[in-house]
């Protein structure tokens, strides 16, 4: 799964270096992460032109904290390829006036940037994307919001205790990730085969957000 992804943005990448890249964050992408580090090494990608958004972070993080989304980015893919510093973006979980101003911001941002050619995503448990979570009613662009338990008990295992697993993450929302041109989406492992089953029922619902991605003509769905 992992190199049929790399191999996608492979793709991508070849036919426009200069692309705008949606990434994601959890233990799901490290080994597409892992895939595309090992052709950069081999000299086979070039990442120069490449621009890229991440999809979330936990407010209160900054990124040089461990746990941190940037932290996380840069320790598998930008330290290991020549994507350069200033065309990577992670949300700034401990920026000033987060909904207010860095959320505008942000999605101004990608807006600039022409919009993102190839977004992947994981899923959750839960059937969030990104962080957006189950709800009867969400923002559609950057926001707040507050993690639900069973996202909690799930990124639990990633902090020494649970009771440092913050309560709340910015995130992009739902449209923009399907204004992108082109989701792929990574499923791995028998954790997510309930929410996947959800999201492919070909019912809409913001109790499983995943399901809106029904909604935009371009998804591919890797699962292992
Ligand atoms: C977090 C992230 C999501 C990710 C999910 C699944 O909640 N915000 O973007 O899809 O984790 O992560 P994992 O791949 O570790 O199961």
């Amino acid at each position: 799964m992992s190199q049929a992804a790399a191999d996608i943005v492979l793709a991508e990448l070849a036919k426009k270096p200069k692309m705008v890249l949606g990434l994601p964050t959890g233990t799901t992408p490290i080994g597409m992460y892992d895939a595309l580090a090992k052709a950069h090494k081999e000299d086979k990608v070039d990442f120069s032109g490449v621009t890229t958004f991440n999809l979330d972070e936990y407010v209160g993080l900054a990124p040089d904290h461990e746990q941190s989304y940037w932290y996380f980015m840069n320790k598998y893919l930008y330290s290991r390829t020549n994507l350069k510093r200033e065309n990577v973006h992670v949300p700034n979980g401990a920026a000033q006036d987060l909904d207010a101003r860095f959320a505008r911001e942000y999605d101004e941002m990608i807006k600039n940037s022409g919009g993102i050619d190839l977004f992947v995503v994981g899923i959750g448990q839960n059937g969030h994307i990104a962080f957006n979570e189950p709800a009867a009613e969400m923002p559609a662009f950057t926001h707040v919001v507050e993690l639900t338990q069973n996202t909690i008990n799930a990124n639990a295992r990633l902090f020494d205790d649970i009771s440092q697993v913050p309560r709340k993450a910015l995130t992009q929302g739902m449209a923009t990730i399907m204004h992108a041109k082109k989701i792929l989406l990574l499923a791995g492992g028998p954790a997510k085969r309930d929410a996947i089953k959800r999201m492919t029922s070909g019912v809409l619902t913001l109790d499983c957000p995943a399901s809106l991605l029904n909604l935009h003509p371009d998804v591919t769905i890797l699962d292992c």
